[in-house]
């Protein structure tokens, strides 16, 4: 039987990995793991023989899907799939599929503890702001918007939003009012939190004219992908405006020139945590391995994303 391989640079908790394998050995296929590769030769060498993958931000370009010569299926075990080269896997006749949804929830608990971690001062000892009542703004109502709305509710917090893909009754159905632009929302919110997919439209579309338009003591939040932000304006909003906090998961090509010139307004995780919990891990590694199963033995495409 063929070869399922997980390739994570960032690995899935051990117990994620062991649902993978019994779903996988079960339907009869082998699993093989690599994990922190640290150069993208292993990766090569690794995928040579896979018939299926399972990846997370594990960047699939040309070169790998010239080296996978038995590749049918790429799954990508969470929600954006910019690091694959759609079109290369069309070309190589090969399926990419995501798990949208699964580690939406701990993306969206990320927000939070961000949130609380940066107007509390970065626990500088000193009296920061509360939640309660301010405006939150959630750019694109996908799975991770609808639980920051969930989750957010819960802190008191008055909450908008913006997609240009998702109806007003949808958003006004969860209690959250729907705007009618992007440009709207960062006049409205002190608080956005970005949830926007990075696509050729979306890249640097976060820029300085909507974050200088924030009310006074404006925070965006990211834990969507950094090519979303103008990162010249996000420099320019920090200079100019000494109000403004950006907390986020990704870090921009000058962290360190902000963390250094701006400690107390900025923070950055060291690696990318939004999805990285037990239970997201199992979440998106489960449903991956199923739905590569239920393509290799069936053919189901349901999550299929590249044409
Ligand atoms: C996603 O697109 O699902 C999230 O950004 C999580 O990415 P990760 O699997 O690399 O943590």
């Amino acid at each position: 039987m063929g070869k399922i391989l997980i390739a994570t640079d960032k690995p899935f908790a051990a117990v994620a990995v062991a649902g993978i394998r019994e779903i996988v050995e079960n339907a009869g296929f082998e699993l093989a793991l690599l994990e922190k590769y640290t150069d993208k030769s292993q990766l090569l060498d690794a995928v040579k023989d896979a018939e299926a993958i399972i990846i997370r931000s594990d960047i699939i370009d040309k070169e790998v899907f010239n080296a996978a010569k038995q590749l049918k299926i790429v799954v990508r075990a969470g929600a954006g799939y910019d690091n694959v080269d759609l079109v290369a896997a069309t070309s190589h006749n090969v399926c990419v599929m995501n798990t949208p949804g699964q580690n939406a929830n701990a993306v969206a608990e990320l927000v939070f503890g961000m949130l609380v971690y940066g107007i509390r001062g970065f626990y500088n000892g000193l009296p920061g702001t509360e939640l309660k009542d301010k405006k939150l703004g959630i750019l694109a109502y996908g799975h991770v918007g609808r639980n920051v709305a969930r989750i957010g509710k819960g802190f008191g917090l008055k909450q908008y939003a913006f997609d240009a893909y998702a109806s007003t009754v949808t958003i006004e159905n969860d209690g959250v009012k729907a705007l009618s632009s992007t440009e709207e929302l960062f006049k409205t919110c002190q608080i956005v939190s970005l949830h926007i997919p990075a696509t050729p439209e979306t890249k640097k579309s976060i820029n300085y004219d909507f974050m200088s338009s924030m009310p006074k003591g404006a925070v965006i939040v990211n834990t969507a992908r950094k090519e979303v932000i103008d990162e010249e304006g996000l420099a320019k909003m920090f200079a100019e405006r000494p109000d403004f906090k950006y907390l986020t998961d990704i870090q921009p090509a000058n962290h360190a020139e902000l963390l250094a010139t701006y400690p107390d307004r900025y923070f950055a995780t060291p690696k990318k945590m939004g999805a990285q919990t037990a239970e997201a891990n199992i979440n998106a590694g489960l449903a991956a391995a199923n739905q590569i199963v239920d393509f290799l033995k069936n053919g189901n495409e349901q999550f299929r994303v590249n044409k």
